[in-house]
């Protein structure tokens, strides 16, 4: 397996691997780049939807994300589709994996099947980043905050039709009706780095603060995370292959593909509370 770091970029490639065959050390260098980068990819690669199972298994206890339609049969894959009809992409604003639950999914695998013949790009910004360069006064002030995440305006019932009438992908609307609390900055359980955990999606406000006093701050963090320094951009081809840190890293789906199809499997891996 050869390790490929990515110019002008967090990201970390391998190549000359095939993950169904991947020695012990060749995933503990993968897990390693992912601790140190927050994000790695794979190239051409076939895997079946068994063999996406087991390289998950390997890497953690996969979590179901219970708002994604499913592979038929394979309840702990969650498909991410948009089809020629669909006017939105799923994941078109930055976010990070469930961070909507108290305990928050740790990575995710996400495996391209179809891609567009061009465009359907997705973008990573590092939260490591974002934190280190935060001035020592601002950081002070965030290590002193919570904030409330929710699922509810992304996935209840209300959002998803009024986003998008051919709306199919989603299920479960009942079910987006908890909330999360977490620390603003977070010291990452594997890593012991330090990274901001708020993302546009799922945070709503700080914890003892109206929205309307969260916002100016929350969009102050915002601009600054997703400044183009701390971000990069991952071109897919059928048979690749991201795994991402989801407390290390947010994530967004590019929605510039008009009238094609994509086709993504994604297994959510288990994380642990955050402190
Ligand atoms: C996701 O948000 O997990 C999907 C990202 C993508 O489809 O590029």
């Amino acid at each position: 397996m050869r390790m490929r770091k990515l110019e002008h970029s967090f990201g970390v490639e391998f190549d000359q691997v095939d993950v169904n065959r991947i020695t012990d050390t060749e995933l503990d260098m993968a897990r390693e780049a992912q601790n140190e980068h927050g994000v790695v990819f794979f190239r051409d690669q076939k895997m079946s939807c068994d063999q996406h199972i087991n390289f998950a298994n390997r890497l953690g206890d996969i979590v179901i994300n219970r708002f994604f339609e499913t592979v038929d049969g394979y309840p702990n894959i969650a498909q991410v589709r948009k089809e020629p009809k669909h006017k939105t992409v799923v994941g078109s604003s930055w976010h990070t994996d469930h961070s909507y639950d108290q305990i928050p999914a740790k990575g995710s695998i996400l495996y391209a099947k179809e891609v567009p013949s061009s465009g359907g790009d997705t973008l990573f910004a590092s939260m490591y980043l974002a934190y280190d360069t935060l001035s020592p006064g601002f950081k002070e002030t965030l290590e002193g905050l919570t904030a409330i995440h929710s699922s509810r305006h992304t996935f209840s019932k209300s959002a998803v039709t009024s986003e998008d009438p051919n709306e199919d992908r989603y299920v479960n609307s009942h079910l987006a009706t908890q909330d999360a609390r977490h620390p603003v900055i977070i010291t990452h359980p594997d890593s012991g780095k330090k990274a901001l955990y708020v993302n546009p999606d799922f945070t709503v406000k700080f914890d003892g603060w109206t929205e309307e006093e969260s916002a100016p701050m929350l969009e102050y963090l915002y601009q600054h995370a997703s400044q183009a320094e701390f971000v990069m951009r991952f071109q897919w081809q059928k048979g690749s292959i991201a795994f991402w840190d989801n407390r290390a890293t947010w994530h967004q789906a590019q929605n510039d593909y008009p009238g094609e199809r994509r086709l993504m499997h994604r297994i959510t891996l288990e994380g642990a509370p955050l402190s």
